[in-house]
Protein backbone atom coordinates (compact mmCIF):
# COMPACT_ATOMS: atom_id res chain seq x y z
CA UNK A 1 0.00 0.00 0.00
CA UNK A 2 1.86 3.37 -0.49
CA UNK A 3 -0.27 6.14 0.66
CA UNK A 4 -1.09 9.44 -0.77
CA UNK A 5 1.67 11.99 -1.41
CA UNK A 6 2.64 14.24 1.75
CA UNK A 7 0.70 16.96 1.47
CA UNK A 8 2.78 20.43 0.43
CA UNK A 9 2.42 23.06 2.90
CA UNK A 10 4.25 25.98 1.89
CA UNK A 11 4.60 29.02 3.92
CA UNK A 12 2.10 30.65 5.99
CA UNK A 13 -0.09 30.30 8.24
CA UNK A 14 -1.44 26.66 8.43
CA UNK A 15 2.51 25.98 8.71
CA UNK A 16 2.57 28.24 11.49
CA UNK A 17 -0.28 26.35 13.02
CA UNK A 18 1.31 23.23 12.41
CA UNK A 19 3.69 23.87 14.18
CA UNK A 20 2.41 25.57 17.20
CA UNK A 21 0.03 22.24 17.38
CA UNK A 22 3.61 20.17 17.33
CA UNK A 23 4.00 21.21 21.23
CA UNK A 24 0.73 21.09 22.17
CA UNK A 25 -0.05 20.77 25.58
CA UNK A 26 -3.97 21.55 25.72
CA UNK A 27 -4.65 18.09 27.11
CA UNK A 28 -2.39 15.10 28.72
CA UNK A 29 -2.92 13.27 25.88
CA UNK A 30 0.56 14.50 24.35
CA UNK A 31 2.21 12.79 26.93
CA UNK A 32 2.05 9.17 25.95
CA UNK A 33 1.66 10.02 22.06
CA UNK A 34 4.62 10.02 19.51
CA UNK A 35 3.50 13.18 18.11
CA UNK A 36 0.67 15.66 16.87
CA UNK A 37 -0.68 14.26 14.10
CA UNK A 38 -1.73 17.29 12.54
CA UNK A 39 -4.12 17.47 8.83
CA UNK A 40 -2.95 17.33 5.61
CA UNK A 41 -3.69 18.50 1.94
CA UNK A 42 -3.78 21.44 -0.36
CA UNK A 43 -4.66 25.30 0.95
CA UNK A 44 -7.25 25.14 -1.31
CA UNK A 45 -9.01 22.11 -1.03
CA UNK A 46 -12.44 22.58 -0.66
CA UNK A 47 -13.40 19.52 0.82
CA UNK A 48 -12.03 19.31 4.69
CA UNK A 49 -12.74 15.46 5.74
CA UNK A 50 -12.73 15.16 10.11
CA UNK A 51 -12.02 11.80 11.35
CA UNK A 52 -11.30 11.12 15.18
CA UNK A 53 -8.06 10.22 16.39
CA UNK A 54 -4.61 9.36 14.81
CA UNK A 55 -4.13 5.20 15.21
CA UNK A 56 -1.84 3.38 15.69
CA UNK A 57 0.21 3.88 12.55
CA UNK A 58 -0.50 7.15 11.98
CA UNK A 59 0.76 8.26 15.64
CA UNK A 60 3.93 6.65 14.11
CA UNK A 61 3.97 8.03 10.71
CA UNK A 62 2.70 11.57 11.79
CA UNK A 63 -0.01 11.62 9.13
CA UNK A 64 -3.29 11.31 8.96
CA UNK A 65 -5.44 8.17 7.63
CA UNK A 66 -2.26 6.13 6.59
CA UNK A 67 -3.56 2.77 8.45
CA UNK A 68 -6.11 0.29 7.88
CA UNK A 69 -8.61 2.97 8.07
CA UNK A 70 -6.91 5.40 6.02
CA UNK A 71 -6.74 2.35 3.71
CA UNK A 72 -10.18 1.38 3.44
CA UNK A 73 -11.36 5.73 3.48
CA UNK A 74 -8.90 6.20 0.16
CA UNK A 75 -11.17 2.57 -1.47
CA UNK A 76 -14.07 4.57 -0.49
CA UNK A 77 -13.23 7.77 -1.96
CA UNK A 78 -11.98 6.21 -5.55
CA UNK A 79 -15.46 4.31 -5.62
CA UNK A 80 -17.05 7.86 -4.89
CA UNK A 81 -15.40 9.27 -7.82
CA UNK A 82 -13.25 11.51 -5.36
CA UNK A 83 -9.48 12.38 -5.40
CA UNK A 84 -8.20 12.17 -1.91
CA UNK A 85 -4.90 14.49 -3.12
CA UNK A 86 -7.66 17.36 -3.84
CA UNK A 87 -8.98 17.24 -0.23
CA UNK A 88 -7.41 18.49 3.11
CA UNK A 89 -7.88 15.51 5.78
CA UNK A 90 -7.94 16.09 9.68
CA UNK A 91 -9.16 14.46 12.66
CA UNK A 92 -11.27 16.40 15.23
CA UNK A 93 -8.43 15.03 18.10
CA UNK A 94 -4.45 15.42 17.11
CA UNK A 95 -3.33 12.99 19.34
CA UNK A 96 -3.57 8.81 19.70
CA UNK A 97 -5.21 7.97 22.37
CA UNK A 98 -4.69 4.46 23.47
CA UNK A 99 -4.25 1.96 26.02
CA UNK A 100 -1.27 -0.55 26.48
CA UNK A 101 -1.61 -4.34 26.02
CA UNK A 102 1.24 -6.11 25.93
CA UNK A 103 3.13 -4.88 22.76
CA UNK A 104 -0.03 -3.41 21.26
CA UNK A 105 -1.18 0.03 21.48
CA UNK A 106 -5.42 -0.35 21.84
CA UNK A 107 -7.56 2.31 20.61
CA UNK A 108 -9.67 4.81 22.98
CA UNK A 109 -12.16 6.84 22.43
CA UNK A 110 -11.53 10.19 22.98
CA UNK A 111 -13.73 11.71 25.72
CA UNK A 112 -15.16 15.20 25.76
CA UNK A 113 -13.06 17.36 27.28
CA UNK A 114 -10.53 15.83 24.64
CA UNK A 115 -12.10 16.67 21.67
CA UNK A 116 -13.02 20.41 23.38
CA UNK A 117 -9.04 20.85 24.05
CA UNK A 118 -8.54 19.79 20.50
CA UNK A 119 -11.02 21.85 18.62
CA UNK A 120 -8.67 24.78 19.27
CA UNK A 121 -6.81 23.49 16.45
CA UNK A 122 -9.71 22.15 13.95
CA UNK A 123 -11.28 25.89 14.27
CA UNK A 124 -7.95 26.91 13.09
CA UNK A 125 -7.76 24.45 10.12
CA UNK A 126 -11.52 25.31 9.20
CA UNK A 127 -10.81 29.20 9.43
CA UNK A 128 -7.37 29.48 7.53
CA UNK A 129 -8.91 26.77 4.96
CA UNK A 130 -12.12 27.89 4.75
CA UNK A 131 -14.03 24.56 3.00
CA UNK A 132 -16.93 25.02 0.64
CA UNK A 133 -17.80 21.47 2.36
CA UNK A 134 -16.60 19.67 5.80
CA UNK A 135 -17.19 15.87 6.55
CA UNK A 136 -17.56 14.09 9.52
CA UNK A 137 -16.39 10.66 10.04
CA UNK A 138 -18.05 9.66 12.70
CA UNK A 139 -19.47 10.86 15.93
CA UNK A 140 -16.58 12.42 17.32
CA UNK A 141 -15.81 14.68 14.20
CA UNK A 142 -19.55 15.79 14.25
CA UNK A 143 -19.46 16.40 17.71
CA UNK A 144 -15.98 18.52 17.36
CA UNK A 145 -17.85 20.74 14.62
CA UNK A 146 -21.34 21.13 15.83
CA UNK A 147 -20.88 21.36 19.54
CA UNK A 148 -23.18 18.43 20.27
CA UNK A 149 -23.99 15.04 20.37
CA UNK A 150 -25.16 13.82 17.24
CA UNK A 151 -26.87 10.48 16.26
CA UNK A 152 -24.76 9.38 12.94
CA UNK A 153 -27.10 6.68 11.88
CA UNK A 154 -30.00 9.08 12.25
CA UNK A 155 -28.38 12.39 10.87
CA UNK A 156 -25.88 10.53 8.15
CA UNK A 157 -25.79 11.13 4.28
CA UNK A 158 -27.47 14.46 4.29
CA UNK A 159 -25.48 18.13 3.74
CA UNK A 160 -26.85 20.65 6.18
CA UNK A 161 -25.02 22.86 8.14
CA UNK A 162 -22.47 21.97 10.50
CA UNK A 163 -22.04 25.15 11.57
CA UNK A 164 -23.36 29.03 10.70
CA UNK A 165 -22.62 29.01 6.91
CA UNK A 166 -20.48 25.81 6.45
CA UNK A 167 -22.09 23.07 4.75
CA UNK A 168 -21.70 19.42 6.19
CA UNK A 169 -22.02 16.10 5.60
CA UNK A 170 -22.05 13.79 8.25
CA UNK A 171 -20.91 9.82 7.62
CA UNK A 172 -20.01 6.85 9.47
CA UNK A 173 -16.08 5.93 10.48
CA UNK A 174 -14.52 3.87 8.33
CA UNK A 175 -13.13 2.00 11.74
CA UNK A 176 -16.69 1.64 12.12
CA UNK A 177 -16.81 -0.96 8.81
CA UNK A 178 -13.66 -2.41 9.63
CA UNK A 179 -15.10 -3.47 13.47
CA UNK A 180 -18.36 -5.36 11.33
CA UNK A 181 -17.44 -9.11 12.08
CA UNK A 182 -20.32 -10.09 9.35
CA UNK A 183 -18.85 -9.94 5.81
CA UNK A 184 -22.29 -9.05 4.00
CA UNK A 185 -23.14 -6.36 6.89
CA UNK A 186 -19.72 -5.15 6.09
CA UNK A 187 -20.07 -4.76 2.38
CA UNK A 188 -23.56 -3.32 2.62
CA UNK A 189 -21.99 -0.60 4.98
CA UNK A 190 -19.44 0.06 2.86
CA UNK A 191 -21.45 0.87 -0.14
CA UNK A 192 -24.12 3.36 2.08
CA UNK A 193 -20.70 5.12 2.93
CA UNK A 194 -19.68 5.22 -0.78
CA UNK A 195 -22.77 6.36 -1.43
CA UNK A 196 -22.84 9.07 1.46
CA UNK A 197 -19.15 10.35 0.19
CA UNK A 198 -21.05 10.74 -3.13
CA UNK A 199 -23.11 13.79 -2.24
CA UNK A 200 -19.56 15.71 -1.94
CA UNK A 201 -19.51 15.81 -5.96
CA UNK A 202 -23.16 17.31 -5.68
CA UNK A 203 -21.68 20.61 -3.89
CA UNK A 204 -17.78 20.69 -3.99
CA UNK A 205 -17.28 19.42 -7.52
N1 LIG B 1 -8.88 6.98 12.42
C1 LIG B 1 -9.06 8.33 12.45
O1 LIG B 1 -10.08 8.83 12.88
N2 LIG B 1 -8.09 9.09 12.00
C2 LIG B 1 -6.95 8.62 11.52
O2 LIG B 1 -6.13 9.42 11.13
C3 LIG B 1 -6.79 7.22 11.48
C4 LIG B 1 -7.75 6.42 11.95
Amino acid sequence: YVPAAPAILPAGSLAEIRQDASSCVRCPLFGPATQTVFGEGPLDAPVVFVGEQPGDQEDLAGRPFVGPAGQLFDRALQEAGLDRRQAYVTNAVKHFKFEPRGKRRIHKKPEGREIEACRWWLDRELATLKPSLVVALGATAARSLTGRTVSVLRERGRITEMRPGLPGLLTVHPSFLLRLPDPAARETEYRRFVEDLRHIGEIAP
